[in-house]
């Protein structure tokens, strides 16, 4: 990145305050993300990416891809990997797998959530995510809220069905209480006590039927996670290609979730899309491996423009660790700091130490051998995976959240700071009114210069409203075509950030963006 982009995208010492609602309204009016099924009141848990939404997610995509397969980082200092890039290879595995693989996996028996429903609105709820407002009098009926409900929404609520204020109570988890206290329990969205069910697993794989005739024996599911598609390629990629432990398998893609309670815009879905890469090594390399993908993934999401100070690393409890990482070194979350979620973080990416846990289930269950053996020593072993695995979707929603600054000094209000690597648009080409040679020339420009980068061509309206389109969709350069270029050839650089222009000649425009626009690798 150069000084000059590297100065402007420094962060405020105070970050201004991010409302969700305005970075929705945004997304929306700009074409980023809108509501599946707009025009019939939407369906609760599915997004569509609008023409810049699906440039976004696609750079991010492309960035990961690149930081993964195309150029991998060198392996870790101080082992024999060291000065030597790692091995990955791609993949894209089919959506729909055989259902035995779901069930060899662990899916099918246990990738559920407890829930709970409300027998009057027919409501349903993760039990997980409902805390219990029990008053400290003893006198009163308890009040079921959801998690992350904001302050003055609380006191609202209270205030409805209940007595006081939220001090006067005490806060429990729903699944911490026994089922027979929920007599006393009003749920969130009624004003009647005893209402709430049991919690009862509910699995969150959403299943269909292969074939013109339905019935259980043709039931299938899509899948719920990518990483499985890699174990299930394990052996065919081992077969034809020439990779070797330690090596990875990366796969990007679609992936669906019957969530109880998808909510946060985009952030937990139902159909949504990961990034995953399955680490295969040595099991006395667990640990080398773990430590070295910790690090690498962060560098990557402070490359492409998230501050360090909006992410953090997060070790899981015991008690949330999923069944295939009970046995290993632990799952630790790189966490961002949503603006639903600040003070506290959200998870963005789960970098999780699998053991050999796939690779011994698939084969039980498919009876073909997934052993390794290694053509040197001869030893025959499962490798271990150290899995790091990241939403795109919600890598997208972190980059949105990042960017959004609010700047009332400006026409639009706000602008995205992204990173030039993500952002949707490079660069915009203006001509300062659309009459004369000023529309003729930005014409070329941009023909010349769209070989190069994604750029956009904006020929009408007033050059003002123009500038705040540009900073509303986080454009980081704007140049115009003024008299001046029809005499001297040259024109005017708009920086996004900080509003100031310099001049240039129009033939240096794409070594100009080429200096400035240098792909983050994460590594540099
Ligand atoms: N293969 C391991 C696995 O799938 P996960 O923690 O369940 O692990 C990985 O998912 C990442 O996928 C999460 O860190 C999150 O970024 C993303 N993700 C999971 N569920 C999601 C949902 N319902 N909506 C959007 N993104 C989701």
């Amino acid at each position: 990145m150069s000084q000059a982009l590297k100065a402007e995208s420094a962060a405020p010492e105070t970050a201004p305050m991010k409302d969700m609602k305005e970075i929705v309204a945004l997304c929306k009016r700009r074409g980023f993300i809108f509501p599946a099924s707009d025009i019939y009141g939407g369906i609760n848990g599915f997004w569509d990416f609008g023409p810049l939404g699906v440039e976004l997610k696609n750079n991010l995509r492309d960035l990961w891809w690149k930081h993964m397969v195309l150029t991998p980082p060198l392996g870790p200092e101080g082992t024999e990997y060291a000065g030597q890039p790692v091995e990955i290879v791609g993949l894209d595995s089919a959506i729909i797998q055989n259902p035995k693989a779901w069930v060899a996996s662990g899916h099918v028996g246990g990738f559920s959530d407890p829930m709970v429903d409300c027998r009057e609105t027919k409501l349903r709820y993760r039990a997980d995510h409902l805390l219990v407002y029990k008053p400290k009098s003893g006198d009163g009926p308890w009040l079921a809220i959801m998690e992350n409900t904001e302050d003055d929404e609380i006191e609202k609520r209270i205030k409805k069905v209940g007595k006081g204020k939220a001090a006067d109570y005490e806060v429990h988890k729903l699944v911490d209480l026994p089922a027979a206290e929920f007599t006393h329990i009003i749920g969130p969205d009624t004003k009647t006590v005893g209402t709430l069910t049991e919690p009862k697993q509910f699995n969150l794989m959403f299943h269909t039927f292969i074939g013109a005739t339905g019935g259980d024996e043709n039931k299938a599911y899509l899948r719920p996670e990518t990483a499985q598609g890699i174990f299930l390629n394990f052996k065919n990629v081992l077969d034809s290609s020439r990779v070797r432990v330690p090596f990875g398998i990366a796969q990007v893609g679609k992936a669906f979730r019957n969530e109880v309670n998808p909510r946060n815009f985009i952030f937990r879905s139902r159909e949504f899309e990961q990034m995953e890469m399955e680490w295969f090594c040595h099991p006395n390399e667990a640990k080398i491996w773990r430590e070295f993908w910790f690090q690498e993934r962060q560098k990557f999401w402070r490359a492409i423009g998230l501050r360090s100070d909006n992410l953090r690393m997060r070790d899981h409890d015991q008690d949330e660790l999923s069944h295939y990482a009970k046995e290993g070194l632990g799952t630790a979350d790189i966490e961002y700091r949503f603006p639903f979620t600040a003070p506290d973080f959200g998870e963005l990416e789960g970098i999780a130490h699998r053991c050999d846990f796939d690779l011994t289930q698939h084969q039980e269950h498919s009876k073909v051998k997934l052993e390794y053996m290694d053509p040197v020593t001869q030893e025959k072993f499962f490798p271990h995976v150290i899995e790091p695995a990241a939403g795109l979707t919600r890598g997208v929603l972190a980059l949105l959240t990042e960017g959004f600054t609010p700047d009332p000094n400006r026409p639009s209000g706000v602008y995205l700071d992204f990173h030039p690597s993500v952002a949707p648009k490079k660069a915009a080409i203006l001509p300062l009114t659309a009459k004369d040679e000023h529309p003729v020339l930005a014409t070329k420009l941009y023909m010349e210069v769209r070989e190069h980068f994604n750029i956009d061509l904006d020929i009408k309206q007033n050059i003002g409203k123009r500038y705040a389109r540009q900073d509303e969709i986080g454009t980081p350069f704007c140049f115009t075509i003024d008299d001046q270029t029809v005499q001297d050839k040259t024109l005017t650089v708009r920086h996004r950030n900080t509003m100031k222009q310099d001049r240039i000649n129009m033939d240096n425009v794409v070594e100009y963006m080429q200096k400035n626009m240098l792909l983050a690798t994460g590594r540099g």
